[in-house]
């Protein structure tokens, strides 16, 4: 059986192998056995028996194989060195590069509005209206496929956030170069948050459909902000780096001034569409116009620009915020001091014709007979009937406590004002005319509201590289 074992390798090499290989390289065959010495030593030249045949049969297999090989590799030197330079690229593929970090703005994608797109086409796909990048690429999974578009009925397609491509984002240098841009300007976020007025205002409008007092506190917010070390979003802060007692724990701040979450909201919203763009303090300028709007102003426009202050003192608020008794002259003193004239404190006081105040912060007026006979008696029995504690509170214009109209100049002209400083505009001749032109003309004083905002609003502003964008607005980065 051993020997049967070793002949049949043999015959069946001499009857079949040999044969094919010899037709298969009869053309290579001569020049084989010929191409070196070494080769030919190799193949023995008498064939005693079976198993030599074998193994010369093997032997020339080998010296085939050899040839073949060094065939093959002077046939790509041949090539090339036949190939240009440039084409000689190496031949493994360089892995294309895959940036691990996600592209910031994650938009989320609505695969609704997202037609197929034709493999390899382009052309831009729709997405949401206002989204940055409307003309953005199809998405794509991976390299190298079609691209492949989210199918809500595909689990296998379904993508639930992903990045807008980097070519339809502001690059970081052109961020930069936007932020270095001085000064306060419309359109301020065009290019790096397209959505942001419209987020600000839409977060104005859902929270004013729920609840219809929240825009008076908004614009409040800015004044005590702008007075206080300008306009910077510092009485947002709940502390400083120093430690120290902040803004916001001020006596005239205090209890009364609120709205602070809506901020929180609003922000957060901003921060999820476009991270570190849009300041606390421009997001305050926009939402203050915006509570004015939601409440009959005719929309005015507002640039951008202001970036965050980086600290907030308790100590910086005394005197620079107005109270309550404040005589004219103290008005219009603190006002000058802000860049505001007698028309602009005219005109902005006009905001009290929404929100409410206080009973602590009017009723003291009844107490003392030449203040209270500045107050009409028939508000005198309101106030006395409503203010059964000093927190308790009272419209500014109870017949439309929630809207923007000259009503309070009329109450005002008519002793029907809550506050005392307010009142005493009316009695002093540097500022009474407004408070009658202002009652008579309601569009005149609409149109003087928006640019008087605008002044309040750019009250030692920060700009360009000067503070920073808040992540959070109740804390410095
Ligand atoms: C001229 C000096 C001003 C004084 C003395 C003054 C004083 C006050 C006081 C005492 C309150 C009521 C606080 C409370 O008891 O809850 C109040 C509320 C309000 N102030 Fe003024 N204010 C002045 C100017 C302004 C300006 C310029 C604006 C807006 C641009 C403004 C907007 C408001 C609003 C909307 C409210 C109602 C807030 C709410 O309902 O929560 N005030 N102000």
């Amino acid at each position: 059986m051993a020997a049967m074992a070793r002949i049949f390798p043999g015959v069946f090499l001499i009857c079949i192998i040999l044969p094919l290989l010899a037709s298969a390289f009869k053309d290579h065959l001569p020049e084989v056995q010929l191409a070196n010495e070494s080769d030919k030593n190799d193949v023995p030249i008498h064939i005693n028996n079976v198993a030599q045949l074998s193994e010369m049969g093997e032997k020339i297999i080998k010296a085939l194989k050899k040839k073949a090989k060094e065939q093959h590799d002077l046939d790509h030197d041949l090539i090339e060195e036949s190939q240009p330079e440039e084409e000689a690229a190496p031949v493994t593929p360089t892995p294309v590069p895959v940036d691990p970090t996600p592209t910031p703005n994650p938009v989320p994608v609505d695969p609704t509005t997202t037609p197929n797109p034709v493999p390899g086409n382009q052309t831009p796909t729709n997405v949401p209206e206002g989204y940055p990048g409307a003309t953005r690429a199809p998405v794509t999974i991976g390299y190298g496929g079609a691209p492949l578009t989210p199918n809500p009925s595909d689990p296998q397609t379904q993508v639930p956030v992903q990045p807008a491509p980097q070519q339809d984002l502001p690059t970081p240098e052109e961020i930069k170069e936007h932020r270095k841009r001085d000064g306060l300007q419309m359109g301020f976020y065009d290019e790096t948050c397209p959505n942001a007025e419209k987020i600000i205002k839409e977060g104005m409008i859902r929270a004013f459909g729920n609840d219809s007092s929240i825009a008076a506190p908004i614009p409040r917010l800015l004044l005590h902000d702008c007075f206080v070390n300008g306009c910077d979003a510092s009485l947002f802060l709940d502390q400083t780096p120093s430690g120290a007692r902040v803004e916001k724990l001020a006596n005239s701040n205090g209890r009364t001034v609120r709205g602070f979450d809506l901020i929180d909201e609003i922000k957060a919203e901003l921060e999820a569409e476009c991270p570190d763009i849009v300041s606390c303090t421009d997001l305050l300028v926009y939402l203050s116009r915006d509570a004015f709007v939601v409440s009959g102003v005719p929309h005015y426009d507002v640039p951008g620009g202001r970036r965050d202050g980086m600290e907030s003192l308790e100590a910086n608020v005394l005197g620079n915020l107005p109270l309550p008794d404040f005589t004219v002259d103290m008005l219009i003193d603190l006002f000058k001091k802000k860049g505001l004239n007698e028309e602009d404190l005219v005109v902005l006081i006009g905001a009290h014709s929404i929100g409410v105040a206080h009973c602590f912060s009017f009723l003291y007026r009844l107490d003392n007979p030449q203040k209270a006979a500045l107050v009409d008696p028939r508000l005198a029995g309101v106030m006395k009937f409503t203010c059964t504690s000093p927190m308790s509170t009272l419209a500014f214009d109870t017949t439309t406590q929630y809207k923007m109209d000259s009503i309070y100049y009329k109450q005002l002209a008519g002793k029907r004002g809550l506050l005392e400083s307010d009142v005493l505009l009316n009695e002093d001749p540097r500022t009474r005319d407004y408070i009658q032109k202002f009652g008579e003309d309601e569009n005149g004083w609409f149109n003087k509201l928006g640019k008087a905002m605008n002044k309040l609003a750019s009250i030692q502003v920060l700009t360009g590289d000067q503070g920073q964008i808040r992540k959070q607005c109740r804390a410095v980065n």
